[in-house]
This record gives C-alpha cells, structure tokens and sequence, in this order.
C-alpha cells in the first residue's frame, strides 16, 4: 500500500475531486448569531473592538434577526445590556426587561428563527460578577434563584431555548424545575458546560459593560489548564437535564471539544467567543491574514474536532460564504 502504489495526491488533483473526499462539511444550519441588545429606539451602534457586531435596540434587533432568518441562519442568542445595574440584577429577570422585550418583538416579527437567550446576570448587576456577592464572595446557592426567574421570564417572553452561562454548581437542575412548574417543560436548556475563566472574554466585557468589577471569574469558571474536569462539569450538566452542552472558547480548546464529542456524544455547542473574532478581525484589518478563509479554516476545524452547532459573531458572514454570496 505504499508508495507509488498509494498517492495521497490522486485525490487532491481538482476542487471537484476534493469535494467528493471532503470529510467536514460546514452548513448553515450550524451556526447561532449572537446579538447585543440595547434600550431606546433607532440604535444601531457599532463596538469597537468587534467590528461589524453592533448594539442594536429591540426595533433594529428584530429587523436585524428578520435578515438572519432570511439567509437561512437556524438561530440568534441575545445579550441584554440594561438601563440601570443593582447588587442584585434585576432587570436580568424583570417582565419588561430589554431581553423579554427583544425576545417578544423578535417573535413577532419572524416565526422561523430560535431565539436562544443567555441567563446571566453580570450584565445587570453593579458589581459585574454572575451571582449574588457577600462580604467579597459570589455565592452559588442564593444565585440559583435568580438564575431560575431569569431563564423561566425569557421563557415566558417566547425564548425557544435558555442557555445559562453562570457557571454556578446546580443551576441546571435549578432552572428545569422552575422551567417545568410553570409548564414550560418542552423548553431546551443549552447549558455553557465547559466555561473556561479565559481572557478571550475580553471584547464581550466591552460589548456588554460586564467586567467584574473587583476580582475576577476564576472561582466560578474553570482553569483553562484542565480537561478532565471539563468531563465532570458537563456529565453534572447532563444528568441535570442540560440538552445541550456548550464548550467556550472554541478554538483555544478544540481538544475539549474533541473529549466530549468521544465521551458524550452530541448535541456539542461551541463559543467562538468575542476575543477569537477580534483577534481574526484585526489581523484582517491589517491585511496580515485572508480574513475570510481563516474564519472558513477556524470554523470548520471548530466542526471537525466534534462541535455540532457553533456560535460565533461572523454567522452572517459565514453564511455569505457559504452561500457565495457577495
Ligand atoms: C456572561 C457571558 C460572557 C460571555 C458569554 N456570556 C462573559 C463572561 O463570562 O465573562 C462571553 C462571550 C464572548 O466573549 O464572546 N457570563
């Protein structure tokens, strides 16, 4: 079987041949666009450290998300960033709170596109943390209350899944029992399962005014060092009734990705987070990379290495190219 009997080339010759051979196939259906949603009316704002994402109010959200819905994107997940912070996070589980808001208008505007809604409450409170703070600490139990009222408002808005990315311990079973008392036991939980404390948060923290504002993550999200806790983590998620588990980033830890896929199977989500995109958006600013076959290479090595849904800012983009599209 060796050569020149075997030539690994033969079947490299022509595009055409290739495409027969090809083992990964990026779709559209894959792919989740995160949006930032914002009060007022008419705004349409574009971040500076993720150029071409924007903070949109609900009216612009919805136009925004009618568009997704027509290239055939499956899916939005949306991040709210509210009128005013307490120590608590209300407005994370407020009836009309600029989440439940968008959720209902994206609804009514469009029928055929999830709407996936983050539960967190770092964007709504004070202190920036994702839980209730006491004397310096974020404490898990108190926290899962309200992560529980945060996921059963969207739901009750019309979110057609509710991903928790807390990192709190038990907040997955906390949120299915609170979602199946009010009977919305048919709603998914995408649970953010293997959560890293990674720097490539960075440009999101911007995106979404959530930096903590003392301290920082590593007590809740986990070392970027370990790979056998990230089992544990979603196994726990698992049996607490997660759907879909989510590893985040993506790319720093496609060997992550890689050991869930082998030891559990799918539904896999990856975070191609807000950092990865920068990073791939300077560097095309700068003509130092081709922007646009580094975001094709990254999101299908993101696809090969076991994910089966992948959220990223450049959905649209991908999309286009996808489609061959200008
Ligand atoms: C909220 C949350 C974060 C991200 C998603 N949900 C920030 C964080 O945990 O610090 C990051 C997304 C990104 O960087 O694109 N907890």
């Amino acid at each position: 079987m060796y050569y020149p009997v075997f030539r690994p080339r033969r079947l490299r010759q022509n595009e055409t041949l290739r495409r027969l051979v090809r083992e990964t196939h990026l779709r559209l259906d894959d792919l989740i666009q995160p949006l930032f949603v914002v009060h007022g009316r008419g705004v349409r704002q574009e971040i500076s450290s993720m150029p071409g994402c924007f903070h949109l109010s609900v009216d612009e959200l919805a136009k925004e998300a009618k568009e997704i819905a027509a290239m055939g994107i499956p899916g939005i997940i949306l991040f709210g960033l509210p009128a005013a912070k307490d120590a608590v996070g209300s407005e994370a589980y407020a009836e009309d709170g600029v989440v439940q808001q968008a959720v209902r208008a994206v609804k009514d505007t469009v029928s055929d596109l999830l709407v996936m809604t983050d539960v967190c409450l770092c964007e709504y409170t004070s202190h920036g943390h994702c839980g209730v703070v006491e004397r310096g600490q974020v404490k898990n139990d108190p926290t899962l209350e309200l992560l529980a009222r945060t996921a059963l408002s969207h739901a009750e808005a019309g979110a057609d899944v509710v991903a928790p990315s807390d990192m709190m311990d038990g907040r997955v079973s906390a949120i299915r029992e609170a979602l199946d008392e009010e009977g919305f036991e048919d709603t998914p939980i995408m649970a953010y399962s293997a959560k890293y404390a990674s720097a490539f948060y960075g440009p999101f923290r911007e995106a979404a005014a959530a930096a903590p504002q003392f301290g920082d993550r590593r007590t809740y999200q986990m070392d970027p060092a370990n790979s056998d806790e990230a089992l544990r983590e979603v196994g726990l998620d698992l049996e607490e009734g997660a759907d879909i588990v989510m590893v985040k980033p993506a790319l720093p830890y496609l060997d992550i990705i890689w050991r869930v896929k082998q030891e559990f199977g799918g539904p896999i989500a990856a975070y191609h987070v807000s950092g990865e995109y920068a990073m791939l958006k300077a560097a095309g600013r700068l003509g130092w990379i081709d922007e646009e076959r580094v975001l094709m290479e990254t999101l299908t090595s993101i696809k090969r290495a076991g994910a089966d849904l992948i959220l990223t800012y450049a959905a649209k983009e991908a999309a286009r190219l996808l489609e061959n599209r200008p």
